[in-house]
């Protein structure tokens, strides 16, 4: 398949690629694009065939359902009704990442849910999905725009790597704000409950509903047969092929045990690489260190973090060793996505 590849401008938007990449859409193609979490790989959300066209391009398994991306408050003929707290949420953070869970109505295939009777809707902020989606006039399903397991793509080039020649249109835009996925809270259930921790932090959340929990399965590895309520939480996610150890304690110790591996690796010939951080970053001598941002900025970390597995994929690298970070605020997304990173190897010092 051939792809066309468009790069936009979010404050000067060029309205024909717009119109273009919204027609692709309607008449049932696939269509990558920028939201503020990370980008995004759509198809029309209420044509089944298209939505089918996602899990061939992405190699996504067929029991993991999609987020339906709308431009505007009118979702009622996509849900059975909006419970309350899904209204007082969309209303206080739309448009922005945080995904709802509502029970879906029949207008929304069972492909896009994965048979699920729920539909997580969202409503992106970032300029060129909102135009996009309005100009498709229809909802756009869309996972994060990589191949399946790989971290998800925060920059254009990173969708032309994975997707080239497997969608019809990349709309390429900037660097995600956010660059984390959005935060799923399922609204269906008393009290509702985070199944994805992202942009939008618990406390944020609790401020509309103290009563909102994040699922205690979200932060663990998920064992045997138990079934998540979100089922994309059971797979290994933003995986970089290198295998990667969290080291987790104390920061200056953190960095001793950090550096002890390191010594042994490369004694070994290994080609290691740190996530380190900027307060961190001149304190070890050997490795391929990347800074991720600021301690005293998290959120430098959320945005940075994918683009820095995906840089050492490209270095490769044999072994990947990465700081913990405080699992509060923003931290406990930014810890959510280096645990599933790392498949949950975790170095307590
Ligand atoms: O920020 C985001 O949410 C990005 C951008 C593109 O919007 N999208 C994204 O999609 O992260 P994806 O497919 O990579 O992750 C969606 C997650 C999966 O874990 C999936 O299982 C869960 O959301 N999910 C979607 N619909 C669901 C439903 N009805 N019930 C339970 N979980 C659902
Ligand atoms: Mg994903």
């Amino acid at each position: 398949m051939n792809t066309k590849v468009v790069m936009v401008e979010e404050n000067n938007l060029d309205k024909n690629t717009i119109e273009e990449a919204g027609k692709v859409i309607r008449e049932g193609g696939l269509v990558a694009f920028p939201t503020e979490t990370v980008y995004g790989l759509g198809a029309n959300a209420l044509d089944e065939e298209a939505v089918k066209k996602i899990f061939i391009a992405k190699g996504r398994p067929q029991d993991n359902p999609l987020i339906v991306h709308v431009a505007d408050f009118n979702i009622e003929f996509l849900v059975k009704e909006i419970p309350e707290i899904a209204q007082k949420l969309m209303k206080k953070f739309w448009p922005g990442p945080l995904t709802l869970l509502i029970e879906k109505s029949g207008v929304v295939p069972e492909t896009t849910t994965a048979g699920l009777s729920t539909v997580g809707i969202r409503m992106p902020s970032n300029v060129i999905a909102k135009e996009l989606i309005a100009s498709a006039g229809v909802p756009i399903a869309a996972p994060s725009a990589n191949v399946s397991g790989r971290p998800s793509p925060t920059e254009a080039s990173r969708c032309v790597e994975d997707l080239s020649g497997r969608v019809d249109f990349i709309l390429g835009g900037g660097v995600c704000e956010v660059g984390l996925e959005s935060t799923i809270v399922d609204c269906t259930s008393t009290p509702p409950c985070v199944l994805r921790p992202g942009g939008i932090t618990l406390d944020m959340l609790r401020e509309i509903d103290s009563s909102i929990y994040i699922d205690p399965a979200v932060m663990k590895k998920i064992e045997g047969d138990f079934k998540p309520k979100a089922p994309g939480m059971k797979y290994r996610h933003y995986a970089p092929k290198a295998p990667m150890k969290i080291v987790r304690g104390e920061l200056q110790k953190t960095i001793e045990k950090i550096s002890e591996i390191v010594q042994n690796s490369i004694d070994e010939k290994k080609k290691v690489g740190i996530l380190a951080t900027e307060e961190t970053k001149n304190k070890y001598l050997h490795g391929m260190i990347i800074s991720i941002g600021s301690r005293a900025d998290i959120s430098s970390v959320g945005k940075n973090l994918f683009e820095a597995l995906r840089k050492f994929d490209d270095a490769g690298v044999d072994l990947i060793l990465a700081e913990a970070f405080e699992e509060s605020g923003l931290g406990t997304a930014v810890m959510n996505r280096l645990k599933k990173s790392a498949g949950y190897d975790i170095i307590d010092i």
